[in-house]
């Protein structure tokens, strides 16, 4: 049997975990998959056809042409494009059809990383390690700014905050997979740690649950 590993990855919007699931999935020489991006996917389909988000049979037929392979990142981080995406992740249909896509990239050898909202509770329940990696609104909004002008932008604290409580409040408040901690998840607060301590951090659980495995 070929076994795989598995790291799952969960927390709200601009908490530094896609930054940390790219860095672990570099050391360890695992797949990466950003589950955010999937749903992103559905959302500019309809987006792009003009048609509301609301609209379950359309997005069922956008989530099941979601391919991971082809997954535009340049295309898919438009903000508009996020905001729209926590829309369509309400419906359970599509959210069933991506999450079996999802399952299936976890099970591909040599395994994984997955980071998105639901990762450890409902795609990968029996993942090898599980991390929940969150920060105060106001540390993640000041983030977003900071990249917002570092690239030459401009845009208002203020507005980032209250999309972001925003975007918080209906991943946590939906009924179907709610972001929230696995109950076996380790929590890593970035709000006053940078992202390579939090890498390390991260490294250091993940080393001991494999020097336990490979004891067994
Ligand atoms: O992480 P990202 O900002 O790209 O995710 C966009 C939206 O997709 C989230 O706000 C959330 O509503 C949804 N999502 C989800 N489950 C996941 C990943 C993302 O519901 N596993």
């Amino acid at each position: 049997m070929t076994s795989t590993f598995t790291i799952a990855i969960d927390g709200p919007a601009g908490a530094g975990k896609g930054t940390l699931a790219r860095r672990l999935a570099d050391h360890y020489r695992l797949n990466l998959l950003d589950t955010g991006l999937t749903y992103r996917a559905v959302a500019h389909s309809l987006l792009r056809l003009g048609l509301p988000l609301d609209n379950v049979s359309a997005a069922e037929t956008a989530a099941r042409q979601v391919d991971l392979a082809k997954l535009d990142r340049a295309v898919l981080s438009a903000h508009a494009v996020g905001e729209a995406a926590s829309k369509v992740a309400v419906i359970p249909s599509v959210r069933r059809i991506l999450v079996d896509k999802q399952r299936a990239f976890a099970k591909t050898p040599p395994g994984a990383v997955l980071d998105g909202r639901d990762i450890g509770t409902v795609v990968c329940p029996d993942a090898d390690v599980k991390l929940y990696v969150t920060a105060s609104a106001e540390v993640r909004a000041k983030r977003r700014l900071d990249e917002i002008e570092s690239i030459g932008g401009t845009a208002n604290f203020d507005e980032i905050l209250a999309d972001i409580v925003r975007r918080d409040e209906r991943d946590m408040g939906r009924m179907d997979s709610p972001l929230k901690p696995a109950a076996d998840a380790h929590l890593l607060d970035t709000s006053e740690m940078a992202i390579e301590a939090a890498f390390l951090a991260a490294q250091a659980i993940i080393d001991d649950v494999l020097a336990k495995r490979n004891e067994a």
